[in-house]
């Protein structure tokens, strides 16, 4: 339901970083005899009652999946309409992110993107990182096996340069190469639409994540959804492998 931020009393156990991956957008308008691209327009409204409910809620991180490295191979159109709506979300939602406070990040190689995007994100990645509020990540030509294997590679090259032991590369050692390194640790994993995979997304990150899949598509993921979600996060045990 997508509904205004109207957050509950407060959980007693608030995740700090909540991921989201966004899918369904497609089938929210087939489903409707609209354009896929319809679809991708609706879910933009999901993203922005989201971030406000996710900052209601004194979420630390949100994180989303917007584009993967393997969404290149959806037809030309889809994607330069999806680049559209990125470029369109910046324009109108940025004055809102600064004065919200609100630190952006983004995850994934977002500079394969055309030169105009590229311009308009750096301006908002300038423009909010003086901020000390929430941060919102939003995962642009991401993909976790790409971001593991230039982690891999920074250590190589320190290690052959001799600034570096290889025998003392620990988990730490690689999660200070990870995209995700000034984030706090990934608590929640929501998936919309039915879907159970995670489509090479957050991979290390997700080792003791709770994983949440919801049948809701992502266009009707609303404020109301993502507080289900904490709620549900509330109730489960997390034991890393101890009792
Ligand atoms: C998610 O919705 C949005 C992106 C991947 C950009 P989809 O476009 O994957 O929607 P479905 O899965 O086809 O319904
Ligand atoms: C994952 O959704 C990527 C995003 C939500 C951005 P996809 O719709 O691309 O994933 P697959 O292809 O169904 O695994
Ligand atoms: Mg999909």
């Amino acid at each position: 339901m997508a509904t205004a931020a109207v957050p509950r009393a407060a959980p007693a156990v608030l995740p700090r970083h909540v991921a989201i991956i966004m899918d369904g957008n497609g089938r929210w308008a087939a489903s409707r005899r609209m354009p896929r691209a319809m679809g991708h327009r609706a879910g933009v409204e999901a993203v922005r009652s989201v971030t406000r409910a996710a900052r209601a809620l004194g979420i630390e991180a949100l994180t989303l999946y917007a584009f993967s490295s393997e969404n290149w191979r959806r037809p030309a159109e889809e994607v330069s309409g999806l680049m559209k709506l990125l470029k369109l979300f910046i324009r109108n939602d940025l004055a809102e992110l600064v004065r919200e406070n609100v630190r952006l990040r983004v995850l994934g190689d977002y500079r394969r993107f055309p030169a105009d995007v590229v311009e308009l994100i750096d301006d908002a990645l300038a423009r909010t990182a003086g901020n000390s509020g929430p941060i919102l990540a939003i995962a642009l030509n991401y993909g976790a096996q790409a971001e593991l294997v230039e982690a891999a590679r920074a250590l190589a090259v320190q290690a052959a340069a001799g600034g570096l032991d290889p025998t003392a590369i620990d988990a730490d050692a690689i999660e200070t190469q990870l995209e995700t390194r000034d984030l706090p640790p990934l608590d929640l994993l929501i998936r919309t639409s039915g879907e159970q995979r995670l489509s090479n997304f957050l991979l290390w990150q997700a080792a003791y994540a709770e994983l949440l899949f919801v049948e809701t598509l992502w266009p009707d993921f609303g404020a109301d959804d993502l507080a289900a979600a904490v709620d549900a996060f509330g109730q489960r045990q997390r034991r890393y492998g101890g009792l």
